[in-house]
């Protein structure tokens, strides 16, 4: 939305939501402390606040007013209840359509934004449809038209891929909001970049680009476990097969697995859905994905404890990033906190890195408090590092599990002199020299580096 207000200075964007706390965040004088860190929000929430860009809670007022509304809230993975597991829960959604059923004035544009289940739109607009006044008095008349427009953009490098996407996809029947819809992102998109499809297809493509998406890393992983057990280097395969146009480059980094709010939600609601019709060979295809991403995060956690000879017991290891990607202080699935807990059930003494996550985000995340000794932490217990330069001392093991430029150019003749001996790498993100490392005397174990 603050991409928008950027582009469209004379559209009114107003944001709205019930949570008093977060909105005044997003009010806030000190622009570096907005709720989400995203490389170069703040500048573009700072020329467009309060402006034609707003922030508010008065939900009920701003839907009254609006034209057009997209509908972007949160569709997490049922826990309870029949899909559970699976199916995302579309109580916010549901509820959303409701006010604005409610609310709206006069002929309204709705534009799913959130992930949803294919068909979505038809609940949306059945609860749309009930409330389509047949009063007599004109001004009250509502109606509705319903879009489908998923958002494609990745967390971390979300506003160029706004500013600069690779299509922005419409879907629906009704030509004049599609037109309107269309009209806002030709402000700065190329109207050849803007695909219009039925709505269905739109719900389906934006599960489906998730889903090939994750399914790509799961491939690259599961061959990185290959490659260490026949001398191949991963990212040596990678290049040779990324060269192939139909293949392409991008996404094929081994890593811990892939992490985030998104993949394993989608591909989940995808396997739901083809369970609900039936397509059971289909729906197992795409859990393996998940199941790869498991059995590789499980894979990875084992293997530390073997190399550090079968017990993490009075060990100290280095976590060097929690986050789910780099350039984000998103911790949701991600990779790390899964390792992170296998290792502490070993009774490692972890120290825990991370340049944008809190403290706070992972104790909740972790459900357990960092160990208030620092300099004799219990085993099976963790600290918080603030400041890199103090990590290093003494550990036994350091682990990349979140590819963060502060990582790439450690001095490691240096690290390697203040951690125990024998002392190790383990490089999850493949973005520490091997070279350089295994010279300073560190051991050195990089995700499908053959012959480690
Ligand atoms: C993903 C999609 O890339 C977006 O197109 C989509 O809009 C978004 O989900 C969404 O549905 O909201 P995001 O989860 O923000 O975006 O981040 P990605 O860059 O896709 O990374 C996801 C995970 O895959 C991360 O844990 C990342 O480290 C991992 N990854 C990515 C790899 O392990 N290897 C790669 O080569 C690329």
């Amino acid at each position: 939305m603050a991409v928008i207000a950027d582009n469209c200075p004379e559209i009114e964007v107003i944001v709205v939501d019930n949570n008093e706390e977060r909105i005044a965040e997003w009010n806030g004088p000190n622009l570096d402390k907005l709720p989400i860190y995203e490389p170069g929000l703040n500048e573009v929430v700072a020329r467009r606040r309060n402006k034609n860009l707003f922030f508010s809670t008065k939900v009920d007022e701003a839907i009254s007013k609006a034209d057009m509304i997209f509908i972007s809230v949160n569709t997490p993975t049922k826990k309870s209840g029949l899909g559970a597991g699976y199916a995302s829960d579309l109580k916010w959604v549901e509820a959303s359509a409701r006010k604005i059923a409610k609310f709206s004035k006069g002929h309204t544009i709705v534009v799913e934004k959130s992930t949803v289940p294919v068909k979505t739109a038809e609940l949306i607009g059945n609860i749309l449809g009930s409330y389509n006044s047949d009063s007599k008095d004109n001004l009250n008349k509502k109606s509705f038209s319903i879009l489908s427009s998923p958002e494609f953009l990745a967390e971390g490098t979300a506003i160029k891929d706004l500013e600069n996407p690779d299509r922005v996809l419409i879907g629906g029947d009704d030509a004049e909001s599609i037109e309107q819809l269309s009209l806002i992102y030709q402000r700065w998109i190329k109207k050849d970049k803007i695909l219009l499809t039925n709505i269905w297809s739109s719900e389906l493509s934006k599960l489906t680009a998730n889903a090939f998406l994750a399914q790509r890393i799961s491939s690259i992983n599961s061959i990185s476990a290959l490659c260490e057990m026949t001398g191949a280097e991963v990212d040596e395969v990678a290049l040779a097969i990324g060269s192939d146009k139909r293949i392409g480059e991008k996404f094929l980094d081994a890593s811990p697995g892939f992490g985030g709010s998104c993949f394993q939600k989608d591909i989940l609601n995808l396997v739901y859905l083809c369970r609900h019709f039936g397509l059971f060979t289909v729906a197992d295809y795409w859990e393996q994905v998940i199941f790869l991403n498991d059995w590789n995060r499980k894979r990875i956690s084992t293997l530390i404890i073997n190399k550090l000879f079968g017990s993490l017991s009075l060990k100290r290891i280095l976590i060097l990033g929690y986050s789910f990607k780099s350039n984000t202080n998103d911790i949701r699935e991600s990779s790390a906190k899964y390792i992170v807990k296998d290792l502490l059930e070993n009774n490692a003494k972890l120290f825990i890195h991370d340049p944008q996550v809190s403290k706070k985000q992972i104790e909740e995340s972790l459900n357990q408090e960092e160990s208030k000794e620092l300099s004799d932490i219990d085993e099976g217990n963790w600290v918080f590092c603030e400041n890199l330069a103090d990590c290093f001392n003494l550990v036994d093991a350091i682990v990349i599990l979140t590819e963060w430029d502060e990582y790439k150019n450690l001095d490691w003749e240096k690290i390697s002199n203040s951690m125990r001996k024998p002392s190790w790498l383990f490089d999850t993100r493949l973005i520490a020299d091997k070279v350089e490392v295994r010279d300073s005397g560190i051991n050195y174990w990089g995700i499908g580096q053959g012959l480690n």
